[in-house]
């Protein structure tokens, strides 16, 4: 197939190619707590019940993909935030067998699994969703969780150095046969995969990397990079890096973001939900996060505080909150930065993706986000 019937075939099959200017998508629904550190009242759980119900509303409402945590220990706090945490090829699996028309996404670390076991297990879910799964790339920046596969945690740029080198072999497992690797990661004999993945070239594969590690691993293996951004401006900047990083390898990048989404009808409800939900905040486990990322050092300061509230609601992502028109033009100010996806927290998956499809919905088609 030449490139432009490969891209063709992608833009027809594969949702986070289609036409929407804005594509939409579920970001971590797998795990306890979900993506807001809080124990405001919500009807959320991580049970696999309530997670297809959620899948279910988000592919009612056209949404182009669902994102899971791929986590393995809980961080702690009041609510042992994340503990409950389903794995996330099996829980793509089953989701794929009960949708018809959404994307699943694993979000797999590296070290925690060899790259024939990731490529088959991504190959198996992609015949049984009929071309819908994706691969989120993860190195695994919890040290408490890759120890207790008993890894030593490497330095942070070489955890990108191994990605490359996974990511490579897991693509030509989905391309070749009867081929070698010995790499400095990894050792393949006599290589084969069958079936081969229904997405061509490959499944879609995606990573959030941030650092200058991280983008150029995006820029030269993967399809699309979620970028993070507090602002559009940074959003802009972001986008535009990685685009050109990507060009400078001759390849093309797709940008996406994360954010956490609370819509009302009127702006001081918004407001007022948002801050019961800081009021309730587990501050315990978002200060134990932001100390393993190296955010938060003994002296507690406004920026801090600041930080931790980010934390709380959504998971450091962008902050999309106020009334369906609100939400609306915020939308239409990250799509001219340049990001074509967000991935989504709600406080209340279940019943704000609904609410969502009802008053959101009809006005990003409007203003040309969405068909
Ligand atoms: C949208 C998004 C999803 C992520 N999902 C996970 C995850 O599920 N598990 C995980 O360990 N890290 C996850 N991360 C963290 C990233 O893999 C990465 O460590 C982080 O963005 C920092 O990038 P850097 O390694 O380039 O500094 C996620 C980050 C973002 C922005």
């Amino acid at each position: 197939m030449t490139q432009t019937a490969l891209s063709e075939w992608r833009r027809q099959h594969v949702p986070l190619y289609n036409r929407n200017r804005m594509k939409l998508g579920v970001f971590g629904m797998n795990v306890s707590g979900g993506g807001t550190i809080s124990r405001a009242p919500t009807s959320f759980e991580a049970s696999f019940e309530h997670n297809l119900a959620i899948a279910q509303h988000a592919e009612d409402a056209g949404f182009e993909f669902l994102v899971p945590f791929g986590r393995w220990k809980s961080f702690g706090g009041e609510t042992a935030y994340n503990g409950h945490c389903m794995e996330v090829y099996t829980w793509a699996a089953a989701l794929a067998a009960r949708t018809e028309r959404i994307m699943l996404f694993a979000t797999s670390h590296v070290g925690t699994v060899h790259p024939l076991f990731a490529a088959k297990q991504g190959a198996t879910i992609d015949h049984i969703s009929r071309g819908r799964w994706g691969l989120n790339v993860v190195c695994g920046w919890y040290t408490p969780e890759m120890e207790m596969f008993g890894a030593t945690q490497l330095p942070h740029d070489e955890r990108y150095a191994r990605a490359g080198e996974w990511v490579e072999v897991i693509k030509r497992l989905w391309q070749d046969n009867h081929f070698d690797h010995h790499g400095q990661y990894f050792d393949v004999k006599d290589a084969y995969l069958e079936p081969k993945p229904v997405q061509q070239p490959h499944p879609v594969i995606v990573n959030a990397g941030v650092s200058e590690a991280g983008r150029e691993f995006s820029a030269r293996h993967v399809d699309f990079n979620f970028i993070t951004m507090d602002s559009l401006d940074t959003a802009a900047t972001l986008a535009a890096d990685v685009r050109g990083r990507a060009r400078a390898y001759g390849r093309d990048i797709g940008v996406l973001g994360n954010g956490f989404c609370l819509v009302r009808d009127t702006e001081a409800e918004a407001r007022a939900a948002l801050e019961a939900i800081v009021a309730a905040g587990d501050w315990g486990a978002a200060h134990n996060i932001m100390r393993v990322l190296g955010i938060e050092s003994d002296s507690f300061n406004a920026q801090i505080e600041q930080f931790a509230r980010r934390f709380v609601v959504g998971w450091g992502g962008y902050l999309i909150c106020g009334t369906p028109e609100q939400v609306v033009d915020q939308f239409i100010g990250l799509a001219r930065a340049g990001v074509e996806g967000m991935a989504l927290i709600w406080q209340d998956y279940a019943v704000e993706i609904p609410y969502f499809k009802d008053r959101v919905l009809p006005l990003m088609r409007q203003a040309g986000l969405r068909v």
